[in-house]
C-alpha cells in the first residue's frame, strides 16, 4: 500500500500533537514539583534526549522511505528536524537561564573548558544552520550548496551522541545505545562516506 499525501498530513499533524504532547508533559511535571531533587537539570536531561530522539528519527526517514519504497515518507524530515532544533534550543535556554543565571561569558567558558560542551555547541550549530536553510526560498537559492550543508546533519548525529556519552559519569549502557543506533543509522550513508574518504585520500 503507498502512503498518500492524507497519510502525510495525519502523520505531520500527529508529530504537532506529539511535541505539543511532550511540551504540556515537561510542566505538568514541574508544575506538579515531580522533577525531583534538582528540577533544572533533569529538565536539561529531558530536553536534551527529546531533542536527539527527534534527530535520531528524522535521519531514520529517508532509509525507512527508500527501504519500503514510500518516498513521500521524506516529506515527514523538515518537520522532524524542525522539531529537533526547537527542543535543542530549549535545552540550550535552560541551560543558560536556569543553570548559568544569562552569564553568558561563564557560558562560553565551559564550551571552552569542557569538551562535551563543546560537541553540544558545535551540533547546536549545525542544527541551526540546517533550520535556517530550510526555509525554501534561502533553499532555492542555494542550488547545490544546500545539499552539500544538509549532509552535515550526519557529523550532527555523531556530535550529539558524542555529547550525550561524555556528559555522564557513569550508567553508560543508555547512551552506549544512542550511539550504537547512531551509528546503524550512519551505516545507511556508507556511500557518502565513502566517497567522502576517497576524496580525501586523493588530496593528500
Ligand atoms: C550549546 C549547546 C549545548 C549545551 C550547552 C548543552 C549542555 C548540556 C548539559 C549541561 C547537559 C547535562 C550534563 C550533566 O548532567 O552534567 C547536557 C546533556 C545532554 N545534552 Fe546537551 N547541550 C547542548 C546541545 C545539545 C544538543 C544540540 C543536543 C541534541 C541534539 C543535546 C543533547 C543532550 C543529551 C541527550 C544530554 C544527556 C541527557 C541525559 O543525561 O539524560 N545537547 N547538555
Amino acid at each position: 500500500m503507498k502512503v498518500s499525501s492524507t497519510d502525510i498530513l495525519a502523520a505531520k499533524a500527529l508529530i504537532h500533537l506529539a511535541a505539543l504532547f511532550t511540551f504540556f508533559y515537561l510542566l505538568l511535571l514541574l508544575e506538579q514539583n515531580a522533577l525531583g531533587a534538582d528540577p533544572v537539570k533533569e529538565m536539561i536531561h529531558f530536553l536534551g534526549k527529546t531533542a536527539l530522539n527527534f534527530l535520531l528519527i528524522t535521519l531514520s526517514i529517508s532509509p525507512l522511505a527508500r527501504r519500503c519504497k514510500q518516498p513521500l515518507l521524506i516529506q515527514l524530515r523538515r518537520v522532524l528536524g524542525l522539531y529537533c532544533f526547537f527542543w535543542a534550543s530549549l535545552h540550550l535556554l535552560v541551560f543558560i537561564w536556569l543553570e548559568l543565571d544569562w552569564q553568558l561569558q561563564l557560558f562560553m567558558q565551559e564550551v571552552v573548558k569542557r569538551p562535551y560542551m563543546t560537541l553540544g555547541a558545535l551540533t547546536w550549530i549545525i542544527l541551526l544552520a540546517l533550520s535556517i536553510t530550510s526555509i525554501t526560498a534561502i533553499r532555492k537559492k542555494m542550488k547545490r550548496a544546500w545539499l552539500t550543508l544538509h549532509r552535515f546533519v550526519y557529523w550532527s548525529v555523531l556530535l550529539a551522541v558524542s555529547h550525550y556519552y561524555w556528559s555522564v559519569k557513569s550508567e553508560l549502557v543508555e547512551p552506549g545505545v544512542y550511539f550504537l543506533i547512531c551509528l546503524v543509522l550512519l551505516a545507511e550513508r556508507k556511500d557518502y562516506f565513502k566517497s567522502l574518504s576517497g576524496r580525501w585520500l586523493q588530496k593528500n
